[in-house]
């Protein structure tokens, strides 16, 4: 099957590399510099071995490309890619509408279009299907299906073979093509009624995360607030063995779902005139953290961190990614630079960030550790200021949430 793959990132490379094993894969994506490196066998996402890359390549399944007309003989085109929020919070299809434009004006035959980026409930019916008809000069009928995206980069146990996947065509023969599609690299296929119910319950299992996130956020405040350890409860309560769902504090959430699809949820339960207040008090909880650990951190080094030495250890949005997109690392250092901090920052796996290279651990007076690596030397990273505070309770010895 030939397949084309719209957006060569975190999701299309995952789902290149799987797909490349039995299809004729061309991944898409308008960044040259990474079109260039793939076509060398040079991986930029981790989960995606460059060997596996290389030798996909090398048989002749898979290619990347900046060219759109490349895609034109596809039967099969999986659209990834990215769907942020705008300035103010809203979703933003602009993405959707571009690669619309490429899928629309570039496919010269009838193809089954599967969406798997991140979108509202109607975003395939209302958006996709009429984005792509609008380009398409020819007026080719085209199948519509989506299938939305579960990966966790950087997870080796949970992939694209064993992951159970949720799908739904706008038409029967869409569904079955979809099936027939990822059931030649993936073991669970789980059809829904509509797409609407696929697009809605990724949403929700992305909302699920930011809430209970939020919720022990909240509790690791009202525990230390009682004097007791916010870590010994949860593992306490974790005893239960049913009902109970462990969840760990943090600095807060980061990457480009968790902080943003509740929003895509709430903006369509606005439109509908539903009040989605979970969401929005979660999002500000959440938002409240970096501030709640500066003042933690202020309030144990003397009332104040005006001009004091302070190193931010791991700022990727979570262990063993280098994926800094939203990461709350970034609200800790303006927090902190906004007592009058004077800050620097660690991170083996990041090593460049807004232009700036990873300093050396130690150092500073006062570290906060947000994102543990596996990498990392929790001994080291202990001994590597005199007070160490630690936002993932996985440093033993230090000062926590
Ligand atoms: N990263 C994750 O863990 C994850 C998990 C599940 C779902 N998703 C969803 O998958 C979608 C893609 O996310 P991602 O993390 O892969 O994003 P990403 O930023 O890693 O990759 C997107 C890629 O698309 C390319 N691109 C942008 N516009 C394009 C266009 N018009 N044509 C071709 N290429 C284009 C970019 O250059 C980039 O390489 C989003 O909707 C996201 O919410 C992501």
């Amino acid at each position: 099957m030939k397949v084309a793959i719209i957006g060569q990132g975190y999701v299309g490379l995952t789902i290149s590399a799987f797909a490349s094993k039995h299809h004729q894969v061309i991944g898409f994506d308008n960044n040259s510099e990474n079109v260039s490196r793939l076509n060398q066998g040079i991986s930029h996402i981790e989960g995606v071995d460059s060997k596996d890359l290389a030798s996909a390549i090398a048989a002749g399944n898979y290619r990347a490309t900046t060219n759109a007309s490349d895609i034109s003989e596809a039967e099969i085109v999986v659209i990834a890619v990215p769907t942020p929020l705008t300035k103010d919070r809203k979703p933003d299809l602009s993405f959707i509408e571009s690669a619309c434009k490429t899928i629309g004006s570039s496919l010269k035959k009838p193809a089954l279009i599967i969406n798997e980026s991140t979108s509202f409930p109607g975003t395939l019916r209302h958006y996709i299907k009429p984005g792509v008809e609008k380009y398409s000069a020819a007026k080719i009928e085209h199948l519509y299906a989506i299938s939305p995206e579960r990966v966790d980069p950087g997870r080796v146990d949970w992939n694209q073979k064993n992951t159970p996947r949720l799908f739904a065509g706008l038409t029967k023969q869409a569904s079955d093509r979809t099936r027939s599609f990822y059931s030649t690299f993936c073991d669970n296929l789980v059809e829904v009624s509509s797409p609407e119910v696929a697009e809605a319950a990724k949403l929700f299992e992305n909302t699920f995360r930011q809430v209970n996130i939020a919720l022990v956020n909240e509790f690791a405040e009202i525990a230390h607030a009682l004097g007791i350890s916010v870590h010994e409860t949860l593992d306490a309560a974790n005893t239960k063995p049913y009902g109970f769902m462990k969840f760990s504090p943090s600095a807060g959430v980061g990457g480009h779902c968790i902080p943003v699809d509740p929003s895509y949820l709430a903006h369509v339960a606005a439109e509908m005139g539903v009040p989605a207040t979970f969401i929005q008090r979660a999002n500000e909880v959440n938002l409240e953290m970096p501030k709640y650990i500066v003042e933690r951190v202020a309030a144990d080094n003397g009332g104040t961190l005006k001009g004091k030495r302070v190193q931010v250890i791991g700022v990727s949005y979570k262990p063993d990614v280098a994926d800094v997109r939203e990461t709350p690392a970034e609200l800790v250092i303006d927090e902190l630079n906004s007592q009058g901090a004077i800050t620097s920052w660690h991170d083996p796996i990041v090593k460049n960030w807004h232009g700036q290279e990873s300093s050396a651990l130690g150092g500073s007076e006062i570290a906060i550790v947000v994102t543990l690596h596996s990498a990392m030397d929790k001994s080291a990273v202990l001994k590597s200021a005199p007070y160490v505070f630690d936002t993932t309770g996985k440093v033993d010895g230090a000062i926590g949430l």
